[in-house]
């Protein structure tokens, strides 16, 4: 490896013969190149990014591999969620298959969520399956999608329904990264930071509370000490649950509401994926009083630091949205978190205690929905 490497955090995820190390830092972008040289049979990477990330952080990657004198072979796509699909699989494993991709060989994922899921999905198809590395570029990437290996694209019947469980051998959450991601997607993954904290520890939702502003403006500490401890809280659940049989599915806090309202807004821009968890982890809490398994105070609290983050945390402020609690009780019923015909909520009883559960009374959850729509923005 050449140079010095740059202070950084390490996550290991503890799956057998397949665990593996999140690092967590900024400016570890330099140094990616001598970390994933060793992985790769050839000396070769093909890196998948999209044109914004490309626009923004792909010389300094490449430039990166050169000083390793690794070859790297770019493969840039458009940017956006319409990636996730039939066609978009298609095209990125035919680009893939035309550079000669071998089993033996590393795929680098560089970028969000988007790219992370696709590559992830085509890395673990072609050939029978290809080794891969994620180098998540947006928050809402190093703290949840580029850990635990979900890879997936959407169907016409919902999202994420096409995929498999491919773990990557690495992730590199270079932090400084973020430096050029618009505020709007970082309030969006905060949400996810935000989840860690009301799902499973209390003390890290009230340094959250504490430290937001300071970590949506891009903080270095703030950022490093959020996104390790989000890594460490997936990293231990995936660790003990790879496949959802249990506990994973405790990351699912605030989803159930969040993909109703997703699926709502057609999974487009008028809604990201973050802003739904975070309007869902607020119904979520609201549930949670309404059954008399948290209390108002909790709800009034989540609601009050989802507002005060600017973050949608009622339905009425979601732009241009005005389903009724029945449709959005429609939607939940295609989640592909339904079990045995029955809808799952993840329930939160207190602030780091959530619960699985699949028997909420409905009616409690159009309750919940109708005030949601009710009350002003
Ligand atoms: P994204 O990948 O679409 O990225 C958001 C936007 O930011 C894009 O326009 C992208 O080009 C741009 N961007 C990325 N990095 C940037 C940077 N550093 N500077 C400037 N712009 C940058 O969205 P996302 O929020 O990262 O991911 C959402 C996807 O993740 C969804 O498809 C969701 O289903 C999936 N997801 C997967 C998992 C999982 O476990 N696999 C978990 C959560 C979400
Ligand atoms: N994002 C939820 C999970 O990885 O299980």
């Amino acid at each position: 490896m050449s140079g010095s490497m740059p202070a950084h955090e390490t996550v290991r995820v503890g799956l057998g013969a397949r665990a593996y190390d999140i690092l967590i830092g900024s400016g570890l972008l330099a140094t990616a190149a001598a970390r994933i040289k060793p992985l790769a049979r050839r000396n070769r990477t093909i890196v998948v990014t999209d044109e914004i990330v490309a626009r923004h952080h792909l010389t300094a990657l490449m430039d990166s591999f050169a000083a390793e004198e690794m070859e790297a072979l770019p493969v840039i796509l458009p940017p956006g969620e319409g990636q996730k699909s039939f066609a978009g699989l298609e095209r990125l494993s035919d680009a893939l298959l035309a550079l000669e991709v071998e089993r033996g060989d590393i795929i680098t994922a560089f970028g969000g969520g988007v790219i992370g899921d696709l590559t992830g999905l085509a890395a673990g198809l072609l050939k029978r399956g290809v080794d891969f590395v994620q180098i998540p570029t947006t928050l809402l990437a190093q703290v949840d999608s580029s850990v635990g290996g979900k890879t997936a694209i959407n169907a016409r019947a919902g999202k994420n329904l096409v995929g498999l469980f491919h773990q990557p051998r690495l992730v590199i959450a270079d932090t400084a990264l973020l430096k050029t991601l618009p505020p709007r997607e970082m309030r969006a993954g905060y949400a996810e930071i935000v989840k860690y904290g009301l799902l499973g520890d209390k003390a890290f939702f009230e340094w959250c509370e504490k430290k937001a502003a300071s970590l949506l403006a891009c903080d270095a500490a703030a950022l490093k000490n959020a996104v390790t401890h989000s890594c460490r809280m997936k990293a231990a659940i995936v660790a003990e649950d790879e496949r959802e049989q249990g506990r994973r599915a405790l990351l699912n806090l605030g989803h159930t509401f969040g993909h109703a309202l997703e699926a709502e807004t057609g999974y487009s821009d008028r809604l990201l994926h973050g802003e739904s968890v975070a309007t869902g982890l607020v119904l979520a809490f609201a549930l949670a009083a309404e059954l008399q398994l948290a209390s108002h105070d909790d709800a009034r609290r989540v609601e009050a630091h989802i507002a005060a983050c600017a973050l949608p945390a009622r339905i009425a402020g979601i732009a241009g949205l005005s389903a009724s609690p029945d449709k959005l009780i429609a939607h939940m019923r295609h989640d592909k978190k339904a079990k045995d015909g029955k809808l799952v909520f993840i329930v939160p009883h207190g602030i780091g205690d959530a619960r699985i559960h699949d028997d909420v009374p409905l009616d409690a959850v159009a309750r919940v929905l109708s005030r949601s729509i009710a009350l002003p923005a």
